[in-house]
């Protein structure tokens, strides 16, 4: 037998990471001994003549007492035992072995068949058991040779059930302690596996979990449909692409409350059905931060805004607050005329004819001099431009309180256009002196959103926009829809961006733009915005053209 054979079945049997493994007392290594027990010495001398070309070491010894004794302190990899023995039965000395707790194995030899013998000894585990007839010697080294390899495939697959267990308890343990939810389950959400991160996550123990429904224990009833369907999509998709996908989604805990999580789920095994595994996260605190994050710049944003904002709301008060003087010395000249129209009817009353008259003169003379006909046209004119200027201000204020809005991370249908309308409220000022605004707002349905996180991805374009036309420039804006998705484009005349920094842009804190003038936040939070809307944002730029940035959003909205 070739020992170099026996190494390379381990290996293949066995992957590498198991090394530790094989260090396992594997007995049929080098230096393994076998150990025949035979009382006559001639018998003895043939048989071990016959295993000469085995690569195994060879013991003898003549009495059942002498092998105890010897294995007692060394090992064997296999007994030719004889079955009778002088001081004891070949039964006996395998028993013995048992009860000390060495069950060894053995091939029996005896001098007459005894199929009684034969049983007793096949039953408690002999390998093999053979008849010291003629063929005896001639047979010994191949059926040597099978048990040994017998016992090689049981020691290799003990080793490989072994290593499997510990592979096991290893993926146990690192499953365990992992800080997200692990939840392995059939498609269509029965949970099969739970671990300790789940259940503090979700508050159900391990066994109230199992064999319980995913979607219908732990998700609110309004996204029952939706997350079937991503289950559906999962199972149905390309299994490389399908891996790890992110999905964010609103979970229920055991007390009811509602939180939100993100899944990365996987196909673990094709099929029908299949099994998908599923780590979970609570992004409680990530989206509190991140809602935190993106108020805080809003608000940096809105500061930068502000002069602008003070200039445009400045303005309608500037001329109200002229038109007021104006209206206050047209009422002084009301007034008079009133008082003079008192003093006529009381004259007519006491018919003094010469009072009268000189009251309608001073009258005359009131509306001549004030051209009182053009005083009305323009009290009119001047009450509607203020009402007109008043309602601007108002405008402002409402549209700077519902950019403000701390709500801003609330989910529902809205219409993009709006928003975009809203925006460019807001932003008017910084845009006006830089560019001309073209909109070309297509029909597009309502989606579900979150309005104002999108308002903000909006404000944050036109602002890069405005700042990247050095003079005077374009800003164009569109949006249409398709049977899956509404895209928005924003492009301006700006000076562009190298290609070298295209893949830079979207990373936080990179700006090109001085210090105080730019966090470089803008679309880093921009490109989260529209990731949490399963959405995505690209751009297109030529230095010296202008800079064009798309985005997509599904029509299916948001899912939490
Ligand atoms: N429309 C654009 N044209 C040219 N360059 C742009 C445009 N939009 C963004 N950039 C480039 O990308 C960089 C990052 O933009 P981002 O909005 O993230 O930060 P910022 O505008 O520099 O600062 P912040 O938005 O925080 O005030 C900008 O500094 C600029 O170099
Ligand atoms: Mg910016």
């Amino acid at each position: 037998m070739n020992q170099s054979t026996f190494t390379e079945t381990i290996d293949e049997i066995i992957p590498s990471k198991y090394d530790r493994c094989k260090n396992h007392d594997v007995v049929i290594s080098p230096g393994g001994i076998i150990l025949i027990i035979e009382d006559s010495h001639t018998q003895t001398r043939i048989i071990k003549d016959s295993l000469i070309d085995l690569p195994l070491e060879i013991h003898c010894v003549s009495t059942g007492h002498e092998a105890i004794e010897w294995l007692n302190v060394n090992k064997a990899v296999l007994l030719l035992l004889d079955y009778e023995l002088p001081d004891m039965k070949g039964i006996e000395i395998i028993d013995t072995l048992a009860q000390q707790g060495q069950n060894l194995e053995f091939l029996v030899m005896t001098a007459r068949g005894s199929e009684t013998v034969a049983v007793q000894m096949m039953k408690r585990g002999a390998v093999d058991y053979l008849i010291k007839d003629d063929a005896f010697t001639s047979l010994l080294p191949t059926i040597v040779e099978r048990a040994l390899k017998k016992i090689k495939s049981e020691q290799i697959l003990e080793i490989a059930q072994n290593a499997l267990k510990q592979a096991e308890k290893r993926t146990r343990l690192i499953i365990d302690s992992a800080a997200d939810g692990f939840i392995s389950m059939w498609d269509d959400g029965t949970i099969l596996d739970w671990n300790k991160a789940a259940e503090r996550i979700f508050g159900w123990s391990y066994k109230e979990a199992i064999e319980q429904n995913l979607i219908e224990l732990m998700m609110p009833e309004t996204h029952h449909a939706h997350f079937r369907k991503n289950l559906l999509d999962l199972r149905n998709s390309d299994h490389s692409l399908a891996q790890n996908k992110l999905i964010e989604a609103t979970a229920l805990n055991k007390t009811g409350a509602e939180f939100p999580i993100e899944i990365s789920a996987s196909i673990a095994s094709e099929g029908e059905p299949c099994i998908l595994n599923a780590f979970i996260r609570d992004i409680s605190n990530r989206q509190m931060l991140e809602s935190q994050l993106i108020q805080s710049e809003k608000l940096a944003s809105l500061g930068q805004l502000a002069a602008g904002v003070a200039h445009e709301i400045n303005n309608p008060i500037g001329f109200v607050k002229s038109n007021v003087g104006t209206l206050s010395e047209y009422v002084g000249i009301f007034t008079r005329l009133l008082g003079l129209y008192e003093e006529l009817s009381q004259a007519i009353r006491e018919e003094d004819k010469p009072q009268q008259e000189r009251l309608l003169t001073q009258i005359q003379t009131i509306r001549e001099e004030e051209d009182l006909a053009d005083i009305f046209e323009d009290v009119n004119e001047l009450l509607s431009e203020s009402t007109e200027g008043l309602v601007r201000v108002t405008e402002i204020v409402q549209n700077l309180k519902s950019f403000a809005r701390v709500d801003e991370a609330s989910v529902k249908e809205a219409n993009i256009n709006d928003g975009i309308a809203a925006t460019l409220k807001v932003v008017w000022n910084e845009l006006k002196y830089k560019s001309e605004i073209v909109t070309d707002l297509g029909e597009i349905p309502e989606i579900r959103c979150s309005p104002g996180q999108l308002n903000q991805v909006f404000m944050n374009l036109l602002v890069n926009a405005a700042q990247a036309i050095p003079e005077r420039g374009t800003i164009t804006i569109k949006t249409e829809a398709t049977s899956e998705e509404i895209i928005i484009q924003i492009s301006d005349t700006g000076i562009g961006i190298p290609e070298q920094e295209l893949s830079q842009i979207f990373t936080p804190f990179y700006t090109t733009k001085p210090v105080g003038q730019g966090t470089g936040l803008g679309l880093s939070i921009i490109y989260g915005i529209i990731q949490k809307h399963n959405g995505t944002i690209s751009v297109e730029s030529k230095l010296g053209i202008g800079t064009t940035f798309t985005i997509r959003l599904p029509l299916e909205g948001m899912c939490a």
